[in-house]
This record gives structure tokens, sequence and C-alpha cells, in this order.
């Protein structure tokens, strides 16, 4: 059976690494919108979608996750980014950070693979990113990041998507079958 929304599921892989190539004005809209198009509990629609294609912004929000996982001494993690060029959103062009109120962690886990099979389903790269949530969290920067991404008042941190033409030529992960069981 062929279907493209079904080979865009198992095509989807996350992409660290990214070509300077931009995504276009209305690619990024769309996009947007694919994450408000995901169910929500209730229907309560409560994610909103903030794009960030402003390199320095970014870079700056990548030191200071660095810097916190530094302070707090998680030595494991501060090597894993190191050995990742100190990049957390890897250099991709264009960022959703999908801030969600009432807690609803889950209705953004949707909204954010909404985004990355909409992007591969478009030729693209792309990963769901959850570090970010560090520096939105600490009390020492939240308001400062919230403020500077313009979170709308009572929003919390959810997860971003980045996205671009993917650089690299990775494979989408196994899946395991024995994962699955059955009960007639
Ligand atoms: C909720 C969530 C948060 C994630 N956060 C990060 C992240 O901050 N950095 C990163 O490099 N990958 C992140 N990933 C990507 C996972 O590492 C990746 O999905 C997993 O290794 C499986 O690989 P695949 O996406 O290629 O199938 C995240 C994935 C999910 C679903």
């Amino acid at each position: 059976m062929s279907n493209s929304t079904i080979d865009a599921m198992f095509a989807r892989r996350s992409v660290r690494a990214y070509t300077g190539e931009k995504v276009d004005d209305a690619t990024i809209d769309l996009l947007a919108k694919t994450a408000l198009a995901a169910p929500s509990g209730n229907n309560s629609q409560p994610v909103h979608v903030i794009v960030v294609q402003n390199k320095a912004l970014i870079e700056e929000a990548e030191r200071a996750i660095i810097a916190y996982f530094v302070k707090k001494g998680e030595t494991a993690v501060v090597e894993r980014i190191e050995s990742r060029n100190n990049k957390i959103f890897y250099d991709a062009p264009v960022s959703f950070f999908l801030a969600v109120r009432n807690n609803a962690h889950t209705d953004t886990g949707i909204a954010a693979e909404n985004v990355s099979i909409a992007a591969t389903a478009l030729g693209l790269g792309s990963i769901i990113l959850g570090l970010p949530n560090v520096i939105f969290n600490d009390p020492e920067t939240a308001s400062y990041w919230k403020g500077k991404l313009g979170f709308p008042e009572g929003f919390e941190f959810g997860l971003a998507v980045a996205v671009g033409r993917a650089a690299d030529t990775g494979k989408p992960h196994d899946i395991d079958p024995q994962k699955i069981s059955y009960i007639r």
C-alpha cells in the first residue's frame, strides 16, 4: 500500500546538519499552521507557535543552554553537545518554538510531530528539540527568554522543531515489530 502521508511518517528522521538554504515564507507559514491543526485535549488548542529565523538569537540561546548544563555540572550532556559542535539547533534556518499553556505537553508533542511530518512530506529535514527547555524553566533565565521570544502570558516552553534542507544522509530508525501486541 502506498500513501504519501504514511510514507512521510516512515521517512522522517532527526536531521542534525542543514545546508544554508533558507525555507521560503509560504512554507514556513504552512508548517506553523500544521502545528495549530493538531488535535488537543478538549480542543483546548493550547499551543502558540513562535517562528524564529534570527541566527544571532538562536546562537545566544545555544550558549545559554550550554551554560545551564555547565552550571549544573551535567558533564555527560555538555560532552554530548560538544560532540555536536556546541549546536542545539544544528544551524537550521528556521525553528518553531511551541509555547504551551495549562501544562498540555502531550498536545505539544502531537503538534511538534505534525510539523516534523509535514516538513518531511515537503522534502525538508527537521528535528524535535526538548533541550531548550532548560533556559525557559531555570528561574534565573526564564523570564528573559520568555520575554525575548514573546511568549504570551501564562505560556511555558513545550518543544521546538528545527527545519531546513538536510545536509546529511541518515536513515530512519529501525522499528521493532515485537513492540506491537495483538489481542484478538
Ligand atoms: C520530545 C523529544 C525531544 C527531543 N529533543 C532533542 C534534542 O534536544 N536534541 C536532539 O538532538 N534530539 C532531540 N530529539 C530527537 C531524538 O533524539 C530522536 O527522535 C531519536 O534519537 C530517534 O531518532 P529519529 O528521530 O531519527 O527517529 C528529541 C525527540 C523528541 C521526540
